[in-house]
């Protein structure tokens, strides 16, 4: 329902984009959440006039993100939360790395570790060396490391970060063990990539018996009370969870 307005708006001075998930009552919540770091809404409705990413190769990417423009939530979580590290598990083609790596390099500061198994994952991927070049190409190397290592390996060589993000896909399992072994390992936000009940529906989670993202954030947030939990529903759906103390 919140999702109908993604699309690309015609002016006559251009095009402009709508960022559907500003209508989601979730986004207001973390907005209020995040207080005193920025204004979330603010931020993403300066994107829709004037998107960091525009001549940039992000829009061309391919990514299950790009229909409903999460690159926008990446780059201004980014920018309000001045981290300085982030971790990202589940890299693809870059779409959210390049967003976050945007953001960092606007901020002045920061560096983001970003591990996949690349070629040798057997489903959709990219190679390492493809990845690299666009973030050589962005100028973003400096700031970015890849690594080629598998998701449950992560923590064992990363003490700590300011945010993680993880899209791997995700099913309720996976979410359990990641947050498991990184609550203690991370300062500020986890993103995880699904949490809708729509997300839980698609294709490769019935037809395989996943088990279910939005039943385990549901879990999660009545026993993690010092997590704040946020999903926004335009699909792909992303939650957030906001460390509260
Ligand atoms: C949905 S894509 C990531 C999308 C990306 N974050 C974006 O913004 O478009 C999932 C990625 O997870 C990687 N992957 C899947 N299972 C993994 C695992 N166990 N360990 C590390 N990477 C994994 C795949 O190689 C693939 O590139």
């Amino acid at each position: 329902m919140y999702c109908v307005f993604a699309i690309w708006s015609g002016k006559a001075e251009g095009l402009s984009i709508k960022i559907p998930y500003l209508a989601d009552k979730q986004l207001m919540d973390l907005n209020e959440r995040l207080q005193g770091r920025g204004v979330l809404t603010d931020l993403l409705k300066s994107q829709e006039r004037d998107p960091f990413d525009k001549g940039t190769v992000i829009p061309g990417l391919d990514s299950s993100y790009k229909k409903n423009h999460y690159q926008y939530l990446f780059y201004v979580l980014t920018r309000m939360l001045l981290p300085k590290r982030i971790v990202e598990i589940g890299v693809l083609q870059g779409f959210s790395l390049l967003a976050m790596g945007c953001a960092l390099k606007e901020n002045g500061t920061g560096e983001i570790h970003a591990f996949d198994l690349f070629e040798k994952y057997e489903y959709k991927c990219d190679n390492f060396d493809d990845v690299a070049s666009r973030v050589s190409e962005m100028e973003l190397e400096k700031l970015v490391t890849l690594h080629q290592a598998d998701a449950s390996s992560v923590a064992t060589f990363i003490e700590e970060t300011d945010i993680l993000h993880v899209d791997v896909s995700n099913d309720g399992q996976i979410v359990s063990e990641i947050f498991s072994q990184w609550e203690n390992k991370t300062s500020q936000a986890m993103i995880f990539e699904g949490g809708s009940l729509e997300r839980d529906k698609v294709q490769w989670m019935v037809e395989y018996d996943k088990t279910s993202l939005f039943d385990e954030f549901s879990k999660l947030s009545k026993i993690k009370t010092h997590w704040g939990f946020f999903t926004l529903q335009c699909f792909p759906s992303v939650t957030i969870a906001v460390r509260l103390t």
